[in-house]
């Protein structure tokens, strides 16, 4: 049964379902878009992530688990949540020797990280206890939420409804959890203004520092406060991706598209702080530059001109393409200007 007939069914059974439990089908079921067995996150893929693009992410990540290794001490582990192909936890396996474990839930993800880790490394669930660092790039705009529009000044909810196999939305009232989300970090919204409703986020933040004896969760990812979000309101940031460009409408074709939304962080702060964690928010490009990635990126300048100088064309070109990937990660207006949230307890 595709992602669609599942959804179509369980609409036909229940009547409208909210939509965090179509992004739940459409994702996440068997024929959902991580369901199958196509590796969504790698370059012949739907999106490109950093650690895709390039291995100084992992490498440069290494020196914030370095630094949390001086921190805390033994025990320490590395945790990686939504670890995909592995691309991130690869390069960084090779520049710092740590205990790590990856969590997915993805059957073609996990398949391929058995290249990296022993099977009892490769879980699906955040285990009890954890001291170390827990990390997650790209997973929280991916997880299932609900959405909201502002309506003659008062919130409705947008459920998943179907009339002759076609989905669509239909008006809920809103349940009583969503207006408090919305009352805290909603923000500033037009009238007729869509929100993507992050509960889930929450409860995965909440979970994982109750998991954390000492350390940190490096959350990444696009989005921004619930403040500069305001602008993106009209039409919300809910939106699809499909072979490296944005798709259809996520109500078209679930299953064989990339349902995302760009990460509230001011909710995500809040959560941390109410557990008791310090929190730090960060742009990707300060963050990497902070941790070394500029430094890296001049001696590669520099090395790329000897080797021109010199006449090692291959060499050139190698330490060429290596600039380029560097560059792509700090660039302001693309990866350089993701989030880095980091709550430490
Ligand atoms: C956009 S991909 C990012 C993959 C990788 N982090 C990267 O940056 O290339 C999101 C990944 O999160 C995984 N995922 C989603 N929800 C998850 C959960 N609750 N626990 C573990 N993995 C999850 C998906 O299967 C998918 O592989």
């Amino acid at each position: 049964m595709s992602a669609k007939e599942r959804i179509l069914a369980e609409i036909r059974a229940t009547g409208p379902i909210p939509f965090e439990r179509f992004m739940e089908l459409a994702l996440y079921d068997r024929s959902g878009f991580f369901g199958g067995d196509h590796l969504r996150s790698e370059k012949g893929g739907d999106f490109l992530t950093s650690p895709e693009v390039s291995s100084l992410f992992g490498k440069t990540l290494a020196a914030f688990v370095e630094r949390e290794m001086e921190r805390i001490g033994e025990p320490f582990q590395l945790l990686e949540v939504g670890a995909g192909s592995g691309s991130l936890l690869t390069p960084l396996l090779e520049t710092v020797d740590v205990d790590a474990w990856a969590i997915e839930i993805s059957p073609a993800a996990r398949s391929k990280l058995t290249g990296l880790l022993p099977g009892d490394r490769i879980l699906s669930e955040l285990p009890e206890q954890v001291r170390g660092v827990i990390l997650a790039n790209e997973l929280l705009d991916n997880l299932p939420m609900a959405m909201a529009q502002l309506i003659g000044g008062g919130w409705r909810e947008r459920w998943v409804g179907a009339e002759e196999g076609t989905l669509h939305f239909v008006d809920a009232d809103p349940r009583p959890e969503i207006l408090e989300w919305l009352e805290g970090y909603g923000g500033q919204v037009p009238e007729g203004g869509w929100v993507e409703v992050q509960l889930a986020a929450h409860t995965w933040l909440n979970d994982a520092l109750s998991t954390l004896d000492a350390g940190s969760i490096v959350i990444i990812d696009y989005g921004d406060t619930a403040e500069n979000l305001v602008p993106r309101r009209s039409d919300g940031t809910l939106r699809t991706y499909r072979a490296h460009h944005l798709g259809p409408h996520p109500l078209d074709e679930p299953g064989a598209t990339d349902i995302t939304a760009d990460v509230n962080f001011s909710a995500l702060i809040a959560t941390a702080e109410a557990a008791g964690a310090s929190v730090e928010l960060h742009r990707q490009d300060d963050f990497l530059a902070e941790l070394g990635l500029r430094d890296r990126l001049s001696q590669l300048r520099h090395a790329e001109l000897e080797a021109a100088q010199s006449g090692d064309e291959m060499e050139r070109l190698r330490l060429r393409s290596l600039k380029i990937e560097a560059e792509t990660l700090l660039h302001p207006r693309g990866l350089g200007d993701f989030r880095v949230l980091v709550a430490r307890v």
